[in-house]
């Protein structure tokens, strides 16, 4: 007697269909799992068995196999532990064989009450994808599996309650929910960039690069607010789509990291790890790889805080998902690709005891000290990062003032409205931002006129700009214009923001927003920081 009942594994992100077939045959009482099972699937024989007899069933004491297939897939985890009972069940002839088009997914706790799985999402999609009409969870992972449309979810208390309803006894529910209603629920961030005092051009400075989806670095004392601001991030980007919101909330769903009663994440992702973070811990991995901070920040922002003490080799790994926005791991298991397109923001200290170059307090470091601690940073990711701006020591004034700032909301409405001129900018390409432009767009989309082809060329000669960071500038410019837009709008040369009383960075007008002169000034910064600091210090041969 046999029985085959339909499950999922997840690797990667990604969900695959296994089939759960258990035999059962004359011989001496044993218990056999056979197709890949890793340790928590052996395990599981112990689960099974317990969970059948406290739910009032009994164990066969038969020769049982229970195939795994395919045999090729390895199997990790606890949520075979539902379909390898329901197989025995109805093996056993004590289930109704009814289970087609059906798929079952869930840990079973000794009493035969169902618990928690991770991934959950990936695993009913898949489900969907295959044509499968029903898919019986865990109760508390119910609203997780109805976000997907075009499957019925029925959430299952405990393996009693699921015969029963299989053997149409006593019927469990369908789960329904909406996931465009919890969408539409606007995000809740704790921090707000009218907490902020002072620091306009870092203000400023953080929503061009949420507009154009930059990374950024912040240099500055202790105090002066370069966490606070960092923390604005995710409230002044765009509110995430339901398609973004759901890529996000896989993500979590495989790391098991869904806060409770939190089917979709509607918030931006904030990740913030502490500089001791292994590299596997960062861009993912383990024996069964799993999504590390980068994917975790996916959609959102990775904030690295006191950027240099974090280890060189951590910082080097990160270098290649900055530029390709996945990231890709190769282990016994497969290999497997995590999206990582997240915005990088570092904050630093110029400095060891963080004062150097500050106007009041004296640095107490030797310039030994202060070159060592900026080269901590190398050259290739200072690059990669497109916008540097220094956060100095907010004044008195500014500090008790009360007059009201500009709130996180009506900023997000202009860096809103700037993503949408680059969406109709780059309609029919893959590209969504000005940070995502390739060489090929830059060229299609950036044209310099005469003097702004000198202007860029004195300062790829003076500054050493890189290829790269000659990219990087003029993605920067053209913050403003679309193609699709009449041609005094598409001037090509960048020209001063126009600030208004509602529009105090000028970032609401159509038109290329920053002008050449301010990029002079910042790629000065982005391209010699450690230059900067050395020549200060007189070590211009160093
Ligand atoms: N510009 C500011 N406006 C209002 N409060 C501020 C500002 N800057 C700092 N603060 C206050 O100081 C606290 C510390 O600021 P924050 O952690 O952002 O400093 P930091 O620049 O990151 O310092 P460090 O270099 O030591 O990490 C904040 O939680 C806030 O209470
Ligand atoms: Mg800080």
């Amino acid at each position: 007697m046999w029985a085959r009942v339909a499950s999922c594994a997840v690797l990667g992100l990604e969900g695959a269909v296994v089939e759960v077939e258990a035999d059962i045959a004359q011989g001496l009482p044993s218990f056999t799992v056979v197709g890949l099972p890793d340790k928590a699937v052996q395990e599981s024989r112990e689960r099974v068995r317990s969970a059948i007899k406290n739910s009032g069933f009994s164990f066969p004491l038969k020769r049982l196999t229970v195939n795994l297939a395919p045999a090729d897939l390895p199997k990790q985890g606890p949520a075979y532990d539902l379909p390898m009972a329901l197989g025995i069940l109805e093996a056993s002839g004590q289930a109704a064989p009814n289970a087609q088009d059906s798929l079952f997914i869930g840990e079973l706790s000794l009493d035969g009450g169902l618990r928690h799985v991770d991934g959950i999402l990936p695993m009913v999609g898949t489900a969907r994808d295959h044509r499968y009409k029903r898919a019986f969870v865990p109760v508390m992972d119910a609203p997780e599996a109805a976000l997907i449309e075009g499957i019925e979810v029925y959430p299952v208390p405990d393996l009693a309650a699921l015969v029963s309803h299989l053997s149409r006894e006593e019927e469990i529910p369908a789960f329904r929910t909406n996931p465009q209603s919890i969408e539409q629920e606007d995000p809740v961030y704790d921090v707000d960039l009218s907490d902020v005092r002072g620091q306009e051009h870092a203000k400023r400075a953080l929503e061009v690069a949420a507009s154009g989806g930059h990374n950024l670095l912040m240099t500055g004392p202790p105090g002066a607010g370069k966490t606070l601001l960092a923390r604005c991030l995710p409230g002044i980007l765009p509110r995430m789509g339901i398609d973004e919101a759901l890529d996000v909330t896989k993500i979590y769903s495989v790391r098991g990291l869904l806060p409770p009663n939190t089917p979709l994440l509607v918030n931006r992702p904030f990740r913030s790890p502490h500089h001791t973070i292994s590299n596997a811990g960062l861009v993912g991995g383990g024996s069964w790889p799993k999504p590390g901070e980068i994917s975790l920040a996916h959609n959102g922002v990775l904030f690295l805080d006191e950027l240099p003490e974090f280890g060189q080799r951590v910082l080097e790994v990160l270098r290649q998902p900055m530029e390709d926005r996945v990231v890709s791991i190769s282990r016994a298991a497969g290999t497997v690709v995590f999206p990582a397109s997240f915005m990088m923001v570092g904050a630093m200290n110029p400095c060891p005891c963080g004062y150097f170059g500050d106007p009041v307090r004296e640095c107490t470091d030797s310039l030994a000290i202060v070159t060592r601690y900026q080269k901590r940073l190398s050259g290739p990711l200072l690059d990669r990062i497109d916008i540097h701006v220094d956060v100095p020591r907010v004044e008195y004034e500014k500090l008790t003032g009360n007059q009201s700032l500009e709130r996180s909301a009506s900023v997000r409405d202009r860096v809103e409205s700037a993503r949408n001129r680059q969406r109709l900018r780059f309609e029919g390409t893959d590209t969504t931002t000005n940070g995502e432009m390739g060489p090929r767009e830059v060229r299609k989309f950036c044209e310099l006129d005469e003097a702004g082809r000198n202007l860029l060329r004195s300062a790829v000669r003076q500054l050493h700009l890189s290829a790269r960071a000659f990219h990087r500038v003029l993605k920067l410019a053209w913050l403003g214009p679309s193609p699709t837009w009449p041609e005094k709008m598409r001037s090509p040369r960048p020209i001063w923001p126009k600030r208004s009383n509602t529009d105090p960075v000028g970032l609401s007008e159509p038109g290329p927003r920053l002008s050449l002169l301010r990029w002079q000034r910042l790629t000065r910064q982005a391209s010699g920081r450690v230059q900067v600091a050395r020549s200060r210090a007189g070590f211009n041969s160093a």
